[in-house]
């Protein structure tokens, strides 16, 4: 009966169609699917590269990117603040408060070309220090040569004593090669020392505090110049230390001396200061004599802005990080921010911390459990490798992936270049917008309508966007009739500090006798 009832239904062509299509659509999905789940499994990470292609795109990286941001109305804020600083610096009565110390530096003029004589300088700011041999021929020629010294790392954090010893072993190293020793004529010295020192003379300054890594004993709050001098006599050489300058200011001197309307000395490197010309009436600490001309250089230090704690409002927790695994915790806020010494330290700290949150480094995170990688080690990533970072354009990232590789990561994705990048460029802008900003107002304040930067240091010379930057946010600050320019200083500062001696030696009054701006545009000779 079923029989016949089954074979009683004819042939339906439509239901075979219908029933051949649901078959394949249900294969099409298993297969599908199974294809899927291979994928997922096989390339986790892949998953990610959309939401990544664009790092600003993506909420948990863009806030830890956020707090490294400044914008102009918060740079104007930071001006005003340093500007206030400076002033509580300037006065006799709350210099002690103020984080920018604002030592004038007892040069108050700029050489005129026309100094004649034999001249030593010795430049102290770092890892490295140079000697210089300097001959002024009058006429603005300079014979000039020089040696490049290391210090080692025990002495720029041994005994004081030994690291003035090195300095002057050298020195009688460097002059007996240059025929100068006992020759009957006492050279006198320019010491350029890249150290905040409260000035009491050109040949007299007491070291405040150690930066930049060094931490001798037994220096601080003693005259640097005597120390030196001591162990030249010791040595019994034939050298007289005439003047001590800061890094700025015989940068400033340096840049002055062929391009006159230089009214600013500025260092981006290791460390970062700058140093400008001041009206003595704005000098209540100055304790000189108010002749002609009334303007004195003034070091300002800035590297210690904000360590009373008015720049707290824009530190990140990687500043605080830096700040206390440095050898002077609280001490140079600004310069923690800025300078060559710190920065790779601050990346490398938000790249820890994005791998930590898994934003980084994805589907290779259990292949970095290895601390013994550079990624994991203060210091591990330089500030040169921020420089390498930045100048990759396009999308093969090859100088990211090799300094990647350097710190430990083996292949890294598009993902992880794209994103190391990116911090790299915000870090280093931040920088360069806060050095803009500190320039700003000395511009503003100094109001000449045409100045010159001198400018020297490693960050300004090999980051490949450091000025661009710098500038690009300074056309918001600065006031529109008041145009600069940049001077690279090619010789250091150490032929500013020669100069500074030289013209010393030669005016019992240590005090230069021409006019800022009236000094003729020297062409440089050497
Ligand atoms: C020092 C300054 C110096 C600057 C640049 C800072 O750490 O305190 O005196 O000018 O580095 O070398």
């Amino acid at each position: 009966m079923s029989f016949e009832f089954v074979q009683s239904f004819p042939y339906d062509p439509i239901s075979s169609l219908l029933r051949k299509f649901a078959y394949g659509l249900v294969t099409t999905c298993v297969l599908g699917t199974a294809v899927y789940i291979g994928y997922r499994v096989a390339a986790p990470d892949k998953s990610y590269i959309k939401r990544y292609r664009y790092p600003e795109l993506n909420d948990q990286i863009e806030k830890v990117i956020a707090s490294l941001k400044i914008n102009d109305e918060q740079l104007k804020h930071i001006m005003r603040t340093l500007e206030e600083e400076m002033n509580t610096g300037l006065s006799p009565t709350t210099h002690k408060q103020s984080s920018v110390k604002m030592f004038p530096s007892y040069v108050r003029h700029i050489p005129d070309g026309t100094e004649v004589g034999q001249v030593l300088a010795l430049d102290l700011g770092g890892t490295n220090f140079r000697i210089l041999s300097i001959k002024l021929r009058g006429n603005s020629k300079i014979d000039l040569t020089s040696k490049i010294f290391v210090v080692p790392q025990s002495v720029m954090i041994g005994d004081g004593r030994h690291l003035f010893r090195h300095l002057v072993e050298c020195l009688s190293d460097f002059m007996k090669k240059e025929a100068l020793l006992h020759t009957g004529i006492c050279y006198p010295l320019g010491f350029t020392f890249s150290f905040p020192c409260k000035q009491e003379s050109l040949s007299s300054a007491r070291l405040t505090a150690w930066t930049k890594g060094f931490s001798c004993s037994g220096v601080v709050n003693e005259d640097v110049v005597k120390l030196l001098q001591d162990a030249i006599n010791e040595k019994g050489i034939n050298v007289k230390c005439a003047a001590l300058v800061n890094d700025t200011v015989g940068t400033l001197m340096a840049c002055a001396y062929r391009e006159p309307s230089t009214a600013i000395g500025l260092i981006l490197g290791t460390g970062t200061n700058a140093c400008y010309i001041e009206n003595l009436d704005n000098v209540g600490t100055w304790n000189g004599d108010y002749n002609e001309p009334k303007q004195v250089i003034i070091n300002m230090e800035w590297g210690a802005f904000g360590d009373n704690g008015c720049l707290n409002h824009i530190r990140t927790k990687y500043d605080e990080e830096v700040d206390l695994s440095s050898i002077n915790p609280g001490k140079q806020t600004f310069e923690k921010m800025i300078s060559g010494m710190y920065m790779g330290e601050i990346v490398r700290l938000i790249i820890l911390d994005l791998l930590q949150q898994e934003l980084l480094f994805l589907g290779h995170r259990d292949t970095y459990g290895d601390y013994k990688t550079p990624l994991y080690n203060r210091g591990g990533f330089y500030t040169k490798f921020v420089s390498t970072v930045e100048t990759d354009e396009g999308i093969k990232f090859s100088n990211t992936r090799r300094v990647l590789e350097d710190i430990g990561i083996r292949n890294p994705t598009f993902d992880d270049c794209v994103i190391v990048q990116h911090i790299c460029r915000q870090v280093s802008t931040r920088a360069a917008r806060l050095a803009g900003a500190g320039l700003a107002v000395l511009i503003n304040r100094m109001k000449k309508s045409n100045i010159t930067i001198g400018v020297d240091g490693s960050l300004y010379r090999y980051h490949p966007r450091f000025k661009r930057n710098m500038e690009r946010c300074m056309e918001n600050l600065v006031h529109k009739d008041l145009k600069f320019k940049w001077a690279l200083s090619d010789d250091g500062s150490g032929k500013g500090a020669a100069l500074v001696a030289c013209v010393a030696e030669q005016n019992s009054s240590g005090i230069f006798v021409q006019n800022h701006k009236e000094v003729p545009d020297y062409k440089k000779s050497e």
